[in-house]
């Protein structure tokens, strides 16, 4: 086939999985499953823009009613590596409304079938805790075909 026909199959048939994929980069600094996947999952750094992460960087004192902060060299390795692998995407770009991936509406939109009981489910507890459903959301993949929820 011609490559001038190739390259639009190609990225016609890539784009239902790129929808659904937010890999996790390879390169992660160690500290970021040390730091930052205690409490919760590593989120992949293309769930947030790069405002986002900075906002999120800056005030880990204060995060979501606890202290997650880290020593400076940390922060700023990880702060970078955050906002390099941060999202490229317009539909993905909005600054996250309390740093939350959960309150973007693009989240929102993504989730509007989830009924407001399944996210209180034990299973659940919070729509932060997306391997709860997502089944390799830790790699980045929110593909539809791997979600699994919890039925209590
Ligand atoms: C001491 C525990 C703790 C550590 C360590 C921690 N977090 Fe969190 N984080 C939380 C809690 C609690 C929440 C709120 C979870 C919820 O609402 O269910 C949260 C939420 C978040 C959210 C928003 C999730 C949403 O609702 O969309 C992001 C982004 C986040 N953390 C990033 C990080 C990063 C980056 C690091 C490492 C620098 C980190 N966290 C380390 C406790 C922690
Ligand atoms: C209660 C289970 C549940 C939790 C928790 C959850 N999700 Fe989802 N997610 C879903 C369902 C259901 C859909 C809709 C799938 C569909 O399109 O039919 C979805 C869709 C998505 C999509 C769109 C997938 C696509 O193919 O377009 C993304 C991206 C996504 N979720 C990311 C996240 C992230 C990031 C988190 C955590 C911050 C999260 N989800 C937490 C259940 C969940």
């Amino acid at each position: 086939m011609k490559t001038y026909l190739l390259i639009p199959l190609l990225t016609f048939l890539a784009m239902p999985v790129y929808a659904a994929k937010m890999s996790m980069p390879i390169d992660a600094p160690k500290s970021y499953e040390a730091e930052c996947a205690s409490c919760h999952m590593a989120y992949p750094p293309a769930l947030l823009s790069e405002k986002s992460w900075s906002n999120v960087m800056s005030s880990l004192s204060k995060h979501f009613g606890t202290d997650a902060s880290i020593d400076e060299k940390d922060k700023s390795e990880l702060t970078a590596w955050l906002k390099k692998n941060a999202t490229t995407r317009q539909k993905y770009s909005e600054t996250a409304p309390e740093n939350r991936i959960t309150k973007t509406s693009w989240f929102i939109r993504k989730h509007d079938e989830v009924r407001p009981d399944v996210w209180k489910r034990a299973g659940v507890k919070s729509p932060a805790n997306c391997s709860a459903c997502h089944v390799d959301a830790a790699k980045g993949d929110f593909n539809e075909d791997r979600i699994r929820i919890p039925a209590k």
